[in-house]
């Protein structure tokens, strides 16, 4: 017996040593962290239990049966994120770059059926050359495969990609289908064609970087949604953000237990808004004034900036929080903004995560710009996402609500549950300035006549109580109370039950 498991330990102590030694030395030179050691620290110490680490590829195409490695350049299993249950994949780029076989596809298919039928998250880590080149169809099948599964376990478990090294191909269309994607900084790069094929077809010249590094997919294309300074503190972050999921669409969130009182007081908020309309402030103060210990975790915190979205808890549950900024172009909503912010408000509504939207929005940003980007279509995009959400939605108006923005931003009129004004909301159809040059128009050329107009339009408008008086506003709140006010609240739509009428699915104006 005892030669038996010696010969197991023999052949599991070379499987862990993937590539080979030279190829792990390699690996660290760059600054990364090898797939099993990557595992380790997204896992909770000695929780791991690895799968098909055995499992070989069966190609025999240009000497490939010559060179084979157990594993075939992915590691996989389930473990627990401070005791939770999650899955991983993670390339192993010591092996064959971490290139797609069939084999390689199927150890992931597998763990992703494994994730799906058992409704736990997955994480994929990533750093990888796309389709095992020697392989042909079977490595592009083996995609197509993995692809299915992203597609059928969307909405139903949190999918999670971190990108750690190269991402290319075929790699990167099953981190485009999962629910959030994180990049290491200088270290990671996703792009579907490299730079040398960009030469080749438009003569363009550009660096891996340049072309698909953490700053571009963070800040332009926004395919990334954070990106983190090395592998370490990216998987300590990914440890973090798992507190705040949902382990499936139907487990409700998960509760953490917290000394904040709900009824703390925030004196400081009633002077968050500044005298003069047109002087920004920052959004972020409010969100970390009323998140439970001010832990705030942001999504696409680089990428259109004057939208804030991510997530905090209230009394130990995860909420969504989505913000306009008026530090940042007024908080007015463009295109960037809607569509960010409407795919973070359906992740919301797919797992359960209740929304809390804190509003000041000068409106929707005019211009050709926009106009020619399909400004209609991607506004559209939020205005869809929180009309079909069923997840309990409290809203809070902090300043202006101008325009189609305001019925936008979590409305009573698109089933917001509970929507609360600050006495500095201002509910109007646009600012007075622009309201008195449509209106009258004749009385433009006298000064005093003008500013006699906009005093009368801001009296009237510049102020939640008309909203209040039409029960469009539930209820004018003092802002130092607005975290109690959200605490009970939420803890009121707990049991809230809200069914769309059955369809196959929405037509959401993608
Ligand atoms: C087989 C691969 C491979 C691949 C890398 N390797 N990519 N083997 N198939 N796709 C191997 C290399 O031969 C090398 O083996 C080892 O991995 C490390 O690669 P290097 O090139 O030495 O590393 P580096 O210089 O860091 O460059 C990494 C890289 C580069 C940028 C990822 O290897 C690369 O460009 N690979 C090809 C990328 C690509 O075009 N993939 C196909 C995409 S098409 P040795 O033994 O020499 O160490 C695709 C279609 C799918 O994915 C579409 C589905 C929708």
């Amino acid at each position: 017996m005892k030669d038996v498991i010696d010969e197991l330990e023999r052949r599991r102590a070379v499987a862990r040593l993937g590539g080979g030694q030279a190829r792990i030395d390699a690996q660290h030179k760059r600054g990364k962290l090898t797939a099993r050691e990557r595992i380790d620290l997204l896992m909770d110490e000695g929780s791991f239990e690895e799968l098909d680490m055995f499992v070989e590829h069966r190609s025999t195409d240009f000497g490939m049966e010559k060179s084979k490695i157990p594993g075939d350049g992915v590691v996989t299993g389930w473990g627990t994120v401070n005791g939770r249950v999650v899955y991983v994949f993670a390339k192993d780029f010591t092996v064959f770059g971490g290139s797609l076989s069939e084999a390689h596809a199927k150890k992931i298919t597998k763990i992703q059926d494994i994730a799906l039928q058992n409704r736990a998250p997955i994480v994929g880590l990533f750093d990888a050359g796309g389709a095992r080149i020697q392989e042909g169809v079977a490595a592009l099948g083996g995609y197509g495969e993995v692809f299915l599964r992203n597609t059928l376990s969307s909405g139903v478990i949190p999918q999670i990609s971190v990108i750690m090294g190269p991402c290319a191909g075929g790699d990167v269309y099953s981190p485009a289908m999962t629910d959030f994607i994180f990049m290491v900084k200088d270290t990671s790069y996703m792009f579907v064609t490299g730079p040398d094929v960009v030469k080749t077809v438009t003569n363009e010249t550009v660096t891996a970087e340049e072309l698909g590094g953490a700053r571009v997919h963070t800040t332009r294309s926004s395919v990334a949604d954070r990106a983190y300074d090395n592998d370490v503190e990216a998987l300590l972050q990914m440890r973090r953000l798992m507190d705040f999921l949902p382990s499936n669409n139907t487990s409700g969130v998960p509760v953490l237990p917290t000394r904040d009182p709900a009824d703390r007081s925030e004196v400081a908020l009633d002077t968050l808004i500044p005298d003069h309309p047109n002087k920004p402030y920052d959004i972020k103060e409010l969100i970390h004034k009323i998140a439970d210990e001010g832990d705030f975790f942001e999504i696409q915190e680089a990428f259109a900036k004057n939208m804030v979205t991510g997530f905090a808890r209230l009394q130990g549950r995860t909420v969504g929080i989505v913000a306009n900024q008026p530090m940042v172009l007024a908080g007015v909503l463009d295109s960037d903004a809607s569509r960010k912010a409407a795919r973070f408000v359906r992740f919301c509504d797919c797992f359960e995560i209740p929304i809390v939207t804190f509003v000041d929005v000068p409106g929707f940003l005019p211009g050709t710009a926009q106009e020619y980007g399909g400004l209609i279509k991607h506004g559209a995009k939020l205005l869809f996402a929180y009309a079909e959400a069923t997840v309990p939605k409290v809203t809070v108006i902090t300043r202006k609500a101008y325009g189609g923005a305001y019925d936008v931003m979590s409305s009573k009129h698109i089933r917001g549950d509970l929507n609360y004004a600050w006495p500095t909301a201002e509910i109007a159809v646009m600012g007075a300035k622009g309201a008195v040059e449509i209106l009258y128009r004749a009385e433009l050329g006298d000064p005093d006549k003008v500013k006699a107009r906009i005093d009368e339009y801001q009296k009237r408008f510049a102020n939640p109580v008309v909203a209040a008086e039409r029960g469009s506003i539930d209820e004018v709140i003092v802002p130092r109370n607005t975290r109690r006010r959200l605490c009970r609240a939420l803890d009121m739509l707990r049991g809230k039950k809200l069914e769309n009428p059955w369809k196959k699915h929405d037509n959401i104006p993608l």
